[in-house]
Formats: C-alpha cells, structure tokens, sequence
C-alpha cells in the first residue's frame, strides 16, 4: 500500500481504530441518548396517569381540580393542563389557561386513540416534550392531561456526553496512531538495516553484519544474516587464499624451469650439463604435475556429492593397515590398528579411505625409525573418534594453525626430501567438513603427533 511499513502500520491500525471507537462511541451515545428520553417520558407518563385517577371523579369541580393539579405538579418542571372534550382548559397548575379554549394535535389523537402521544418540538431554540394522556372512565374519554416538559437539561447532558466521548475517542486515536507508528517503526528499523546490510553484500563487502539485539524472528532472522555474511566472507578470502597459494606454488617450478632453459640457450654448454638441467627440468616438471594432480583432487572434490552408507570402521581401518604395511617397512616404522570392534559410522568409503591414507602416510613419512603409527578408533560421550597417532618428529606449535592450509608444509627442506607437496592435511580437512565431522591435531615437537577426527552422533 504505502512505501513504508511503519505509515502502512499507522494507517491500517488508525483505520480499524477510528472504525471500532466511532461505532462504539455513536452506540454509547445513542444508547444514553434514549435512556434518558425514555427515563423522562415515563416519569411524565406516570404522573399524568396519577392525575388522570386522582381528578376523574372531580372534574366537574373545576376548584378542587386545580388545586390537585397544583399540589401535585409542583415537583415537575413544566405545564401541566386538564381539557375536556370540548377542548376548554378544566385546569392549569399555572391557572392561565383555566376556561379558554385551546387547540392539541396531541389531545385529538389521544382522545381518538384513547392512548398516550407523546411528541418533541423545538420551539425558538427550546426543546419540549408534550405528552397527551386520556382520562378514561368506564373506557370512555371524559378529559386529557397535557403536559409540556422542557427537555434542555436533558438534552445538554446528552451533548455533555457526546463532547466527552467524542474527545476521549480522539485522544485514543492519535494515541493508538501513534503507537502503531512507533511499533511500525520499530519493524521497519531493523528490515532497513538488513536491507541496506544486503546491499553492502551485493556490492562485495562480504563481512558486513547488522547489529540487532532482538529476541522475536526479527532478531533471529538477523542472527542467520551475519552467519551468513560470515560464512560468506570466509568462503570468499578461502578461495582467495587458495587462488593465491596456487598461483604462487604453480610459479615456483615454472621459474626454475624457465631460468635453467634460459641459461642452457645463453651458454655455450657442454652435452652433460645439458643433459643435468634436462633432469633438473624433468624433476620440476614431475613436481608440477603432481601438484596439478592433486589440484584436480580438489577440486574435484568441491563438487562431488558424499555417498554415504553405514561403515564397520574397524574393517576399514584393517584394509589400510594391510595397504600401508609394506610402505611403513620401508620407513621401519610399525604400524597397528588399535580400531574398537562393532563401531559403525555413516560416510562416504572412498573419501573415509583417502582420509585415512594421508595421515597415516604422513605418520609414517614423518615418523621416526623404530617408532610406531597407530590406526585406531574409540565411542566417546558425544559420539566416535578416528585417530592417527605416531611418536615421530612433532609439529612447532607455530605451524599447528597452519598445517591444514593448502601447500603448507612445516619445513620445506624435510618436506622436500619426502616429496610432500602440502596437499593431503587440506584434503582431508575438507572431507572431515563435508561429511560434517571436525579434526582436531596434538602435537609436541620430537615426541609424536596425534590427529583425531570427532564425529558427533547427531540426537
Ligand atoms: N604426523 C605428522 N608428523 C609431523 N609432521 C606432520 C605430520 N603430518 C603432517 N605433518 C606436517 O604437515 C605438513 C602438511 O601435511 P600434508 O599432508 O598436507 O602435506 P605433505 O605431506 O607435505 O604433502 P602431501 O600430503 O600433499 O603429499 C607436512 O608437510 C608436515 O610438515
Ligand atoms: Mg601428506
């Protein structure tokens, strides 16, 4: 309706406001209004009902006829006449009209319909009530008792009433629009702010958050909102980081193979150097490719659906012990599966496996000779632990935060001598998130490492 939920608010609430106080108002008054017409048209009513018993049997006295008439009007605030049916004036409490003639529409009709009439007048700016009442005796009309009562007391007091309601009604209203206006407002607000917080995103301010402290859906939607931008933010300066890391590990090699080709083509050389920077680039080479290898992994990865089934891990963990044996041989290292048996867990196989093979490869690539890598899994209170665990060459503690980023190794030399291209920790962190799991990693440097993975069992 209107640009502005806060105006919409105020009018629409303004609307129905008006409506119910306006109706309510006009049947209060109404109400009130009748209440005291009625009230003021019975007290008559009787009286001249009274007047009419007392004076039947005296209306030929015209002396005792007044002087009841006068005795008891004298409480009633008006004229109060006696005509007979020649319409001459038998009495009058102010003695006037006593013997005149005078004519009633209002005596006619009660004499022909032998009932009370009563009817209003306005009359130079005074308002009257005349109520006619036949005297009947033996069901016959002998005379009529006219009454004319002023009705301005009452009529003020009715507009007394109507000013009052009218005026409360509109206190109400500005008040009530008022309200609305502010309740609108404090809806509006904070719509705006995530309005305007969600234009910012658009543009690319990527971290930009809302500061709502609200209990109701309002406060919640914008607790979800800065998660989002979070999260957002964080996707966006991961993949930056990762576009960089990339960029900057793909450069390396090329330069050396760039500066060995360059200096073959500027030297006048020798076949064996030539044939010893072939090598060189060859190796160079490798490296990139493995490295594409792995970047395609990946990637791959970022894209591919989990394919989850119901997982003994125990069998699991056997099948890599046997896979990787004779590679810890090699590095003389023992490996054991220490799994717990009956332990189940929902994953995807391929991508548990290729978790478990890089820290197992990396327990035993980085381990020590005569040392141990142990392959296990345990319940806990909140669920299962996988873990990887060797009494190898450790982690500084400075690189604990960093070794799960991409191409991150603890010490290029040592790391160059075991082919390591600081791959494996990011895939596997990625396959721990994916499946919903974390890792968390123990380290101290020269006693051994330990990488446990928590799966939580969802409630
Ligand atoms: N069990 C461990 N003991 C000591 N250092 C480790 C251990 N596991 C990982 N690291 C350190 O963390 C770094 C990152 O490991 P990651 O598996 O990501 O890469 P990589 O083993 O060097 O190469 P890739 O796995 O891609 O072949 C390693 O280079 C190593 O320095
Ligand atoms: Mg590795």
């Amino acid at each position: 309706m209107f640009k502005k939920i806060s105006l919409t608010m105020a009018v629409v609430y303004g609307l129905i406001i008006i409506a119910a106080i306006s109706t309510l108002d006009l049947l209060i008054i109404l109400n009130y209004r009748q209440e005291q017409l009625d009230k003021n048209e019975a007290k008559h009513i009787l009286f001249a009902e009274i007047i009419s018993n007392v004076v039947k049997d005296t209306l030929d006295d015209t002396m005792e006829l007044n002087g009841t008439i006068r005795e008891n009007s004298a409480k009633l605030e008006g004229r109060v006449l006696v005509v007979n049916n020649d319409n001459k004036v038998l009495a009058d409490n102010y003695a006037y009209y006593i013997g005149k003639q005078i004519t009633s529409s209002e005596v006619d009709r009660a004499r022909e319909s032998k009932e009370q009439v009563i009817e209003y007048y306005q009359v130079d700016g005074t308002n009257i009530m005349i109520a006619a009442v036949p005297i009947l005796v033996s069901k016959e009309v002998k005379a009529v008792v006219l009454i004319s009562a002023y009705i301005d007391d009452i009529l003020k007091d009715i507009q007394d009433l109507t000013r009052l309601t009218i005026g409360v009604s509109i206190l109400a209203c500005i008040i009530s629009v008022g309200l609305s206006l502010i309740l609108g407002r404090k809806l509006s607000q904070p719509i705006e702010e995530l309005t305007a917080a969600s234009e910012e995103i658009l543009k690319g301010n990527l971290n930009t958050k809302v500061d709502i402290d609200r209990q109701d859906e309002i406060g919640k939607l914008a607790e979800t909102f800065n998660k989002m931008s979070e999260e957002l933010y964080k996707t966006d300066s991961n993949r930056r980081r990762f576009m960089s890391d990339v960029s900057h590990e793909l450069k390396t090699p090329l330069t050396s193979i760039k500066a060995l080709i360059e200096s073959l083509i500027d030297g006048n050389n020798e076949v064996s150097t030539y044939k010893e920077y072939l090598v060189d680039i060859n190796g160079e080479i490798d490296r990139l490719s493995i490295m594409v290898k792995s970047l395609l992994t990946v990637t791959r990865l970022e894209e591919m659906e989990l394919r989850r089934e119901q997982i003994d891990i125990k069998e699991e963990t056997g099948a890599i012990a046997k896979l990787l044996t004779p590679l810890a041989d090699q590095h003389g290292t023992h490996l054991v599966n220490n799994c717990q048996e009956g332990i189940t867990v929902e994953a995807d196989r391929s991508k548990l496996k290729e978790v478990l093979i890089n820290l197992v490869d990396n327990s035993i690539k980085y381990g020590r000779k005569d040392g141990f890598t142990e392959l296990g899994c345990r319940q806990t209170d909140y669920g299962i632990e996988l873990y990887v665990k060797d009494n190898g060459q450790g982690i500084p503690d400075k690189d604990i935060e960093s070794i799960f980023d991409i191409f991150y190794r603890v010490d290029e030399s040592r790391t160059r001598k075991t082919g390591g291209n600081g791959i494996g920790l990011y895939i596997v962190k990625r396959i721990v998130e994916l499946h919903g799991w974390s890792i968390k990693v123990r380290s101290k440097l020269g006693e051994g490492t330990e990488f446990i993975i928590e799966i939580r069992s969802s409630i």
